[in-house]
Formats: structure tokens, C-alpha cells, sequence
């Protein structure tokens, strides 16, 4: 009966969306055939003036978005939502060169894709201070850094040990301690451990992970894990000021089953309510000093039931996705899935019932706080919510995935937990991201919503169509959308800074920073040696010629070619670009990239500059001539 249920709801559900998304579509297209009157000319131009940033003038936020499986990440420009650049992560970029030379391929480890899905600004007491962004690699388990000093991938650390399915991550605490990582999907664990999932309950395991950064570098490592249930772990935030020692990670199918043959969209939605965890870190932290803790795949792993007092479950309604903290850090946000509310946990009273032991019992060795002594409210937000922004007029925003649509509502000051406001977009909004919207001072202004589907809303493309981005200007009373751009798949999270807190973006680099040993900055040193099958290489970019412009070798042997560009003028990029070999890069002015491949096929193949340079682009080329083995 209780299945049935859930399937009728579902059905109604997917009917509700289904008639929405037509009935949307159609309007559109009928007043697009029939020449009907929209919106006026006035208000049209009126929206226009809003996001447009005249040729020459620049944009007053960097927005940072995640590409989903693309594996990198994209930067935009707000208001204008002009893309401005793709930052190649864990994905092979031969734009730039990324995942083709050593440096790049060391980095990624083997892998040539990613996920990526929560980019992560760092933070100094609640605010981005514009040093780095950290990015997970759900797939891969894997957390990388970008410098915000010259927007590249600086780290990629992992795959995390025990950690399948990075997916609450890369969420800073309030000070970038650490970087909170959560497993989507739980194993047996250490990795490479098997057990059958059948045995699913008692042998598999979900685990939390804390990454340590360094707070002058920024260099990351794994710090300890906490071992929990075999729970799926959805999404993270950091608390901040009275919160900013905890964190907080959703959960769903806390019904700890995975059966064979039966849809896990079941057998995880059977109870009412899943969980928010609340993490006491720094407790965690001293317990971890103390050696608390086992060695499980060379990483240090807390178990809470074992010593407990610092991981706690708050029952939340259904299958929660998003949790977001208020920019005071006293109220949790959790956002149910399946349930057309948000419910809001007071974080004072969550203390309070720990420190009294309030609690309903434990669920698999977890203590289950009692939901009525933490919650605070219950906000009709509408179907489907997901995440929570907020702004700086005590409004939070709301994406609401299954209605497509954004809820207003007030979390500070007079109509405290009332909706106010809803806007509908275009179709089924994932994230949603607002200026510096999750730090303790957001700038309100704006909200991004970041939507799934755009369902024929732009000029016809075949089957693959693109996501949306959809601006709102939250300015006014009520919401209102002023602009719709489509990015390249898929973006899932974006992080929108003030573009004055980036203030040292380096153009070229200097010489004395090139630390690089095979650097060579004069044409005159560029050479060739040979040391037995291996042909090393020292090659100079410089408008408008490579040097060496002739390479000689054998089939089979092994080239090292060191390519540093020693242009020291601003966007004079320089390619190097093999034909008929996978060998690609752009060094940036002042760079040396490294390329090291096998002369596998004999004949004469010419080298190039790929990025347009100078005049004499065209001039900038040599010879690799690769003799044929003798028979
Ligand atoms: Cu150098 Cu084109």
C-alpha cells in the first residue's frame, strides 16, 4: 500500500511537471508565431540596460561555475554573462594544453575525466578572500585547488582513500580549515575491499572527509574521515560565527538498503524523513589529536559510535538535498527533496539538546536528535526545493526543482519564515547562487538560477541540448528574470565574488619566477641532445619563430621537448602544436611546458604555433624528422 502510494504521488508528480513544461513551451511558441505582444518595448530595454556592460567595460562579479562531467570549470562575467574563460581541470583542454603535457597529466593521475559539481571560494572569517577555489571530481573522488592569482589548476588531490562518490564536496569551513568531502555512494571499505550487496547494511560504509589546507599555500591534504552508516551523503556547509565549528551534510536513503533488482528510488524514499548531520569538527579535530582513531586505507577514520558526542542526526523531511547555513550561523536550512517545505533547525537549540541529551535514540549507533527541539519552522516553499541563497536584505532564496521555479521568502527580521515571493524559470533549477550569497555578508543584488533543461528556448542545436543559466534581479519587491544564457554541460554549483577582491591576477609570468630548470630564455641556447634513445629538446617562443625549427631523430625514440614562451608582453600566447602527433600546449608568457612522447611514426611532420600570435603567425613552424627504423 505504502509503495503504491509513493508511485501514485510520483506519477502525479511527473504529470504535474509534464503539463507545466508544455503548457510553458507552447505559450511561448504560440506568441512567438502569432506576433503577440509580450513584455513592453520600455521594460524590455529597461532589462536590457541592466546586464549589459558597454565593449570596454568590465563586469562587477566573477561568477565561478562548475562543468559537471566536462570536468572543468567555467568564469562568467555578472551582470553581462559573458563567458570570459574555461579553467581545465580534470578534463583534457587542448585549448591551452591541459592533460597533454607532463605536468598537466601527472596531476590528473591517469584519469581524463572528472565531475565536477561544488566549486568552493576560500574564506577568511566567513568571507572569500579571493585566494583560491577548491572543485571535487565526484567520479574520481578527487579535490582540486585553482590559484585566483592565474585562474590554473595548482593541486589535485586523491582519489581520496575510502571516499566513492565525492559528492558533498568541496565545501569550505569558515576559516578554510578544512574542505568537507562526503561520500554519494557508500562501499566496502578500504577501496578494492569486496563484499556482495547483500550484505549491504552491515558491510559497506559511508564516510566524511576532511581536507586539510595549508593556510600559506594553500596545499591540500587528507586530514582525517569519519566512518558512518552506509547512508547516502548528498551535500555539505560549514556553520560560521556561533556555527563555525560544526558542519552539516544531508542524507538520503538513511533506510541503509541497496537490493538487487530493486530501483534504490524506492527502497530510499520509504521513510519520511532522512537525516542533516551535524558534525562538531572541532571535536573531532581534538579527538583525532588524542588518537582516537584507526588506520583504514592510510588515512586516519574517527568512529562516532565508538566515541561518541560529536556527530548527531537531525530528522529532516524527505530525502533532503541541499543544507545551507543563515549568514548569522544560527539556523540550518535543510532542504527536502521530496517534501514541498524547507525546515529550518535552530542552531542554539540544537547545543542545547545535545549538551541535555534530547534525543529520539540512535539510528545505527547515531544519535537521533528529536526533531521537535531543533526545529524552528517549516517554510511552504513549494515542490521540490533543493538549495537556499541568501542576500542582504534578510531574504532567502530557494531553487525549487520540481516546479521550476525560486521562493522568496524572509529568514530575518519582520515576516521571519514567511514566503514572500515566487518566480517561475526555465525548466527544473538545480543550484541556485547569489553574490557571495553562502559567506557572512551576502551582497544580495542578483540570484543565478542554474537550471537542468532549456527545452527549446533557444535556437535549435539537434538532441544535446544545453543547460540554462537564468538571471533574476532580487532588487525590487518582487523577483524578476532579466536574462538567459546557455553554457556549456553541465554546470552544477557556481560561487559569485566581487571582482575588486581579485586584485593581484598575474598577466605574465616573470622570469625570476619561472623556477623551471629546463627553462631557456634566449633563441641562441635553444638546442637538441641526444642521450641514448632519448632526444631532449630546448625550445624558445618568441614572435615570430621556434627555435629549435628543425628536430631530428629516429622512430622510437623518446622526445622530451621543453617549450618556454619568452614573451614578456601581456596575451602573447604562443602554441606548440605537433601534426599527426597527440601533442598540444600553450604556454602562457613566461611559461615552460614539457612534452614528452614516443616518434612512433616516421616521416617528416610539421611543428606549429597554434594560438594566433603576430603577423607572422604563420611563419612561426619546423620540421620533426622522424627517420624510419632501419630493417
Ligand atoms: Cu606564435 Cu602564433
Amino acid at each position: 500500500m505504502k509503495r503504491f502510494k509513493f508511485f501514485l504521488v510520483a506519477a502525479l508528480a511527473t504529470a504535474a511537471i509534464v503539463a507545466f513544461i508544455t503548457a510553458t513551451g507552447d505559450a511561448q511558441r504560440r506568441r512567438a508565431k502569432e506576433g503577440e505582444a509580450g513584455p513592453s518595448k520600455t521594460e524590455v530595454v529597461e532589462d536590457a540596460l541592466k546586464t549589459y556592460v558597454p565593449p570596454g567595460d568590465l563586469d562587477e562579479y566573477y561568477v565561478f561555475l562548475s562543468g559537471g562531467h566536462s570536468g572543468q570549470i567555467f568564469v562568467y562575467g555578472l551582470p553581462s554573462m559573458r563567458h570570459i574563460r574555461t579553467i581545465p581541470v580534470f578534463g583534457r583542454y587542448p585549448a591551452t594544453g591541459w592533460g597533454y603535457d607532463n605536468k598537466s597529466k601527472e596531476m590528473m593521475g591517469g584519469l581524463t575525466w572528472g565531475d565536477c559539481h561544488h566549486p568552493g571560494l576560500s574564506e577568511t572569517k566567513g568571507l572569500y578572500d579571493g585566494r583560491w577555489l577548491f572543485i571535487n571530481d565526484n567520479a574520481g573522488g578527487r579535490i582540486a585547488r585553482i590559484s585566483l592569482r592565474d585562474f590554473e589548476c595548482k593541486q589535485i588531490l586523491g582519489p581520496l582513500p575510502n571516499v566513492a562518490g565525492n559528492h558533498a564536496s568541496s565545501f569550505c569551513t569558515w576559516n578554510t580549515e578544512y574542505l568537507i568531502g562526503a561520500t554519494r555512494f557508500s562501499i566496502p571499505i578500504p577501496k578494492g575491499t569486496v563484499a556482495d550487496v547483500k550484505d549491504y547494511k552491515q558491510k559497506y560504509k559511508g564516510v566524511i572527509s576532511a581536507t586539510k589546507v595549508d593556510p600559506k599555500d594553500g596545499t591540500m591534504s587528507v586530514a582525517w574521515q569519519i566512518v558512518m552508516p552506509p547512508w547516502d551523503y548528498d551535500l555539505a556547509r560549514a556553520g560560521k560565527l556561533v556555527s563555525g565549528d560544526w558542519f552539516f551534510v544531508t542524507c538520503y536513503n538513511s533506510e541503509a538498503e541497496f537490493v538487487d533488482g530493486k530501483p534504490l528510488e524506492i527502497t530510499a524514499s520509504e521513510r519520511d524523513k532522512d537525516f542533516v548531520i551535524a558534525v562538531n569538527w572541532k571535536g573531532v579535530e581534538k579527538e583525532v589529536e588524542k588518537g582516537n582513531v584507526t588506520e583504514i586505507g592510510g588515512a586516519k577514520v574517527f568512529d562516532p559510535v565508538k566515541t561518541p558526542g560529536y556527530v548527531f542526526a537531525i530528522p529532516c523531511k524527505k530525502s533532503p538535498h541541499g543544507v545551507d547555513v543563515t549568514p548569522d550561523g544560527k539556523y540550518i536550512v535543510g532542504s527536502g527533496k521530496l517534501a514541498p517545505v524547507v525546515s529550518i533547525f535552530n542552531f542554539e537549540k540544537l547545543l542545547k539538546a545535545v549538551q541535555d541529551k534530547n534525543f529520539s535514540g540512535d539510528d545505527m549507533g547515531i544519535p537521533v536528535v528529536k526533531a521537535e527541539a531543533v526545529q524552528d519552522a517549516e517554510i511552504p516553499v513549494g515542490l521540490g526545493p533543493l538549495h537556499t541563497v541568501f542576500d542582504d536584505k534578510g531574504f532567502a532564496y530557494t531553487s525549487l526543482f520540481v516546479e521550476s521555479a525560486v521562493a522568496k521568502w524572509q529568514w530575518q527580521g519582520g515576516q521571519q519564515w514567511q514566503m514572500v515571493d515566487k518566480i517561475p524559470v526555465q525548466y527544473n533549477i538545480g543550484h541556485i547562487a547569489s553574490p557571495e550569497g553562502d559567506t557572512v555578508k551576502p551582497l544580495g543584488h542578483w540570484v543565478l538560477a542554474l537550471n537542468k533543461l532549456s527545452k527549446g528556448t533557444h535556437l535549435n542545436v539537434g538532441p544535446h541540448q544545453p543547460e540554462s543559466l537564468q538571471l533574476i534581479d532580487t532588487s525590487g519587491p518582487k523577483m524578476k528574470l532579466i536574462y538567459t544564457a546557455f553554457p556549456e554541460p553541465e554546470p552544477h554549483y557556481a560561487q559569485i565574488i566581487k571582482a575588486d577582491k581579485l586584485k593581484d591576477v598575474v598577466e605574465v609570468y616573470k622570469k625570476e619566477e619561472n623556477k623551471d630548470p629546463n627553462a631557456t630564455w634566449d633563441p641562441k641556447n635553444a638546442r637538441i641532445e641526444r642521450d641514448g634513445n632519448t632526444v631532449k629538446v630546448w625550445m624558445t617562443q618568441i614572435r615570430s619563430s621556434i627555435m629549435p625549427n628543425v628536430i631530428r631523430c629516429n622512430e622510437g625514440d623518446n622526445l622530451i621537448v621543453y617549450v618556454t614562451n619568452i614573451e614578456e608582453m601581456r596575451n602573447e600566447l604562443h602554441g606548440f602544436g605537433v601534426c599527426g602527433y597527440d601533442v598540444t600546449g600553450v604556454p602562457a608568457p613566461g611559461a615552460t611546458m614539457t612534452f614528452e612522447f614516443v616518434a612512433d611514426k616516421p616521416g617528416v611532420w610539421p611543428y606549429y604555433c597554434t594560438n594566433f600570435c603576430s603577423a607572422l603567425h604563420q611563419e612561426m613552424q619546423g620540421y620533426l624528422i622522424v627517420n624510419p627504423k632501419q630493417k
